[in-house]
Order: structure tokens, then C-alpha cells, then sequence
């Protein structure tokens, strides 16, 4: 998926609203509430931690807990499209490593690590479900096997500017 990462605090506070109208104020619509914020705004911002705990009334610290568990909830905005690698065993028998050694020379930097003003964002993941078709890689909401340095450089180009 393609994340917009030019939501101003105003567009932010109107999704957070929406989505707040269309969704129980119940402890237990925590998590999709907060796979809804990521989905809209590309991240959550403490500011939407705090609204989200007041709405399904559990505290704040429980909100954080629950982004800072699960890695496909992000803190701060990274690049429009984000690209994980897998790094699992099946991947790791197959060349993943030299597939994340390729992203990093090419972002010069680790996986993982935010870059301001990239416009795509790589990380390390651990399983895409596509083990038999390692190495695998998700871009977006694609998944990609069988991906090698020239064929990730391929993909790339046709989803993100370097
Ligand atoms: S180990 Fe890489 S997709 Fe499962």
C-alpha cells in the first residue's frame, strides 16, 4: 500500500473523527481502530495515541503497548511505499541476506532505519507466508518470491522514485 505522508495535524484530527463516529468506543476496537489510523495517516502520532485511548477508554500506556508490539504500527512517518525483506530461515536458506544487503548499499543505510525525504522505506520482517518462494519480499500489499537484487531493482522501479 501506498502511504500518504503529507497529512497535516487538521487532515489527521478529521480521519481520527471519522473514524471514531464509525467505531464502538470499546477497549476491545483498540487494535483495528489503530490499524485504521496507520492505514489512513501512514503512522500513529502520539496525539492519536492519546485520542484513541480516550475513545475506547483504556489508557494511554495500553495504547502504547499495543503500537510499540506490533511491528506494522510505526510511531512516525516513514517513505510513501514501504518495503520489507524477508529475513525468516526459509528466506534466510535461499539469499535473503544478500537481497538485504542490495537494499541497504542501495539506501545507504540499514534496514530499518528512516531516512527523511525518502520517498520509500525498507525493514526487516520475519515471515511473509510465502516460504516456499523465497526470498520473498512484500512492497505495499504486494508480495513478491523469488526476488533477487535485479528483480527487486525492477519492482522498485516501477513503485518508487530514488
Ligand atoms: S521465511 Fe520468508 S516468507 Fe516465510
Amino acid at each position: 500500500m501506498s502511504i500518504e505522508n503529507s497529512v497535516s495535524a487538521d487532515d489527521e484530527l478529521a480521519i481520527l473523527h471519522q473514524l471514531f463516529a464509525a467505531t464502538p468506543a470499546r477497549a476491545s476496537y483498540l487494535l483495528p481502530l489503530l490499524q485504521q489510523v496507520q492505514a489512513r495517516v501512514g503512522f500513529v502520532s502520539q496525539a492519536a495515541m492519546r485520542a484513541v485511548a480516550a475513545h475506547v477508554n483504556v489508557s494511554r500506556a495500553e495504547v502504547y503497548g499495543v503500537v510499540s508490539f506490533y511491528h506494522d504500527l510505526r510511531e512516525e512517518p516513514v517513505g510513501d511505499t514501504v518495503v520489507q525483506v524477508c529475513m525468516a530461515e526459509a528466506c534466510q536458506a535461499v539469499g535473503c541476506r544478500d537481497l538485504a544487503l542490495h537494499v541497504e548499499r542501495r539506501r545507504g543505510v540499514a534496514l530499518g532505519t528512516i531516512v527523511d525525504g525518502q520517498s520509500w522505506h525498507a525493514e526487516a520482517t520475519y515471515c511473509l507466508g510465502n516460504c516456499a518462494l523465497g526470498p520473498s519480499v512484500r512492497i505495499g500489499d504486494a508480495i513478491h518470491g523469488r526476488v533477487t537484487p535485479e528483480r527487486l531493482d525492477a519492482l522498485l522501479a516501477d513503485e518508487v522514485r530514488s
